[in-house]
């Protein structure tokens, strides 16, 4: 029989007990994390929301003592107890509550539990799908707990810190217009209107500008973005954004406004001191030195560019791949000379995964190059190789030859590797910096236009604005930021096109027609006619953010119920097919077969 609550009110969390409670009565509620039958005495781990605490049954409390022995893990139970001191002997050092335990004097069965499907112990975990099947149980897990209590914490600090900076926070349309923003649309038909869509926002990137033009000078959100789009470690289709935007403001203010929250919430949350300002890096600078637009700056090992030492080399891979317009670059990896054959291979499997044709190597040991393509380069290449990389005894230097974009990618993606592989950094390092200038378009070689980097309402730089009529569209950078941090996009934001007329050269350079621009974004444009103040944003992910404090590896750690890689929630099994009537009141027929059999 189960035990109903009547006059029992919680008196405390496990965790807020502690010595000082020594003596006292109190009522806690929570599950059976774990009992143990030591004959005469029995344990049980209460656990709640905030912790654990251990509860003592005596055998001379005979009814309570017989009670407790039924009791299996997670069953649901209040007790009512005195809170006594542990002999030193007994203390547990791992435990926030080890000093004291509950003796018990009342126990309440408020439920019972069926043996769990997945264990709710760090150390058996279960394989993910079947933990997200479960999620809800998976949830009762301390890490998972944890990172979603610190979540809260994030999202608490960041309200308070910026209603204290005279951000108003107001809610937009989850229900839109499906307008190009980047990524593919999330659409919802309607029924009232068959035929017609809406789609879920990619982000409330216009209806924050239309509430600077509403005149609410400074906005946020907690918004919910949708984005159909291909999925990774760090990406969701649904997602948070800290969503802001700001009238009358200069980059440098955005800047400074970020840095002083996120100081606000490092501090607040792990009582942790951020360093601000933070470092900044232009585009072009982080490509360079990085190869990524995202540098991880927790390590150096950047990337040479030894491209004018082998412009001419009888090594063809090189010599040839700059004969094209390419380059020739490398990273030193420290004290790495002792690779071995299958430790390469795999660093080689890596540039070929990301496209690259391969990714040529030499070890620097006992003062000589050695590898297979030494005999291609000449000593004085090998000096000036050398000399350019600072490379030292023992050192493994790696290459890349093609085109920038992919020599790029391809170092990049391997630096990352080994700075991980290699321990190059702390697990606690927060490494965040701007990066600036980037530029406005850029040239989609497979379908012969330009797109904008990153979205179409950002200002063109004001000394740029005479490439728009000379058609050197490359040359445009935007005033346009990200936030990164350990090698992670933590937020995108620009000052935005306040003046219609720039807004149009911009929309002229991605060839929209009058008539499309019209249908696709004419509400938008015919409000900047009306007296847009000058204003400009940012976007923090949420979700990243927590990853990145929290150190979860997955995206879909930080998130209560995410979806998989394939985008579906496993345990609510959804998408899922609807009924014939749901279809036929939208005007919606499924055209592929056997698709909504149901
Ligand atoms: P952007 O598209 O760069 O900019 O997004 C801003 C930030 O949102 C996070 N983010 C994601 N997080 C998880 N899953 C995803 N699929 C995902 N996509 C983006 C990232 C990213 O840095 N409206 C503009 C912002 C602005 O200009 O103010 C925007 O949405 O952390
Ligand atoms: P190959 O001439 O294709 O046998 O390649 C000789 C060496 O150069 C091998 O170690 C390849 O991995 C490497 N290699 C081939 N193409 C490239 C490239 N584009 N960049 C760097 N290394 C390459």
């Amino acid at each position: 029989m189960l035990d109903f609550i009547h006059k029992e009110k919680r008196s405390h969390y496990s965790e807020e007990l502690n010595k000082k409670n020594v003596g006292e009565e109190v009522t806690l509620m929570g599950w059976v994390h774990r009992r143990r039958d030591l004959g005469g005495l029995i344990f049980i781990d209460l656990r709640d929301v905030k912790g654990k605490v251990q509860i003592v049954f005596h055998p001379q409390n005979k009814k309570v003592h017989a009670k407790a022995g039924k009791l299996r893990n997670e069953f649901v139970i209040a007790v009512i107890g005195k809170v006594v001191r542990r002999d030193t002997a007994n203390v547990n050092r791992d435990m926030a509550t080890g000093e004291i335990e509950i003796e018990a004097q009342k126990l309440l069965l408020l439920n019972k539990s069926n043996p769990l499907p997945v264990q709710i112990n760090e150390n058996i975990l279960a394989d993910e799908d079947l933990r997200l099947k479960y999620r809800y149980l998976d949830l009762r897990r301390e890490k998972l707990k944890d990172i979603m209590l610190m979540r809260h914490e994030i999202v608490y600090a960041i309200r308070e810190f910026l209603v204290k900076n005279n951000f108003y926070e107001i809610e937009t349309p989850m229900l839109m217009k499906s307008t190009p923003e980047g990524a593919r649309d999330y659409l919802v038909p309607s029924r009232i209107q068959n035929g017609k869509f809406f789609a879920l926002p990619q982000s409330p990137q216009i209806y924050k500008q239309l509430l600077m033009i509403s005149g609410f000078d400074r906005y946020f959100q907690i918004a919910r973005c949708f984005r159909d789009e291909d999925l990774r470690a760090d990406r969701q289709p649904e997602f948070t954004q800290l969503d802001l935007e700001m009238s009358y403001v200069s980059q440098g203010e955005i800047f400074q406004m970020m840095e002083n929250l996120f100081k606000f919430v490092y501090e607040k949350v792990l009582d942790h001191e951020l360093d601000i300002p933070f470092p900044k890096l232009t585009y072009t600078e982080a490509m360079n030195r990085y190869g990524t637009d995202k540098p991880d700056t927790r390590f150096d090992m950047e990337l040479i560019n030894i491209s004018k030492i082998v412009a001419n080399s009888e090594f063809r891979v090189f010599s040839g791949a700059i004969k094209k317009g390419g380059s020739v670059r490398c990273i030193v990896a420290p004290n790495c000379a002792n690779f071995s054959r299958k430790d390469i291979d795999k660093l080689i499997d890596k540039a070929k995964h990301e496209g690259g044709k391969g990714l040529a190597y030499t070890k620097y040991q006992d003062n000589e190059f050695k590898s297979g393509i030494t005999k291609f380069l000449t000593d004085s290449e090998k000096k000036q190789i050398l000399d350019k990389t600072g490379a030292k005894n023992d050192d493994l230097i790696l290459f890349a030859a093609d085109t920038n974009k992919m020599v790029f990618k391809v170092l990049a993606e391997i630096r990352n590797h080994l700075g991980k592989e290699l321990k190059l950094y702390e697990d606690d390092q927060f490494n965040f910096l701007w990066i600036t200038d980037f530029p406005l378009f850029e040239y989609n070689d497979e379908e012969q236009r330009w797109e904008t980097a990153h979205h179409m309402f950002t200002l063109p730089k004001e000394e740029h604005l005479q490439f728009f009529e000379t058609g050197e569209y490359d040359k445009i950078q935007g005033q346009l930021y990200d936030l990164v941090c350990n090698g992670l996009e933590l937020s995108s934001g620009s000052i935005r096109c306040h003046s219609l007329e720039i807004q149009k050269k911009i929309f002229d350079v991605l060839g929209f027609s009058e008539k499309e621009l019209d249908k696709k974004f004419g509400f938008f444009l015919n409000a900047l006619k009306y007296g847009t103040p000058p204003h400009g944003g940012i976007a923090p992910g949420i979700d990243r953010i927590v990853m990145i404090m929290s150190g979860a590896n997955s995206i879909r750690d930080v998130i209560a119920f995410p979806k998989t890689l394939q985008a579906t929630d496993i345990m609510s099994e959804s998408p899922s097919f609807v009924s014939q009537k749901q279809l036929n009141e939208l005007g919606l027929k499924i055209s592929q077969k056997d698709s909504n059999k149901n």
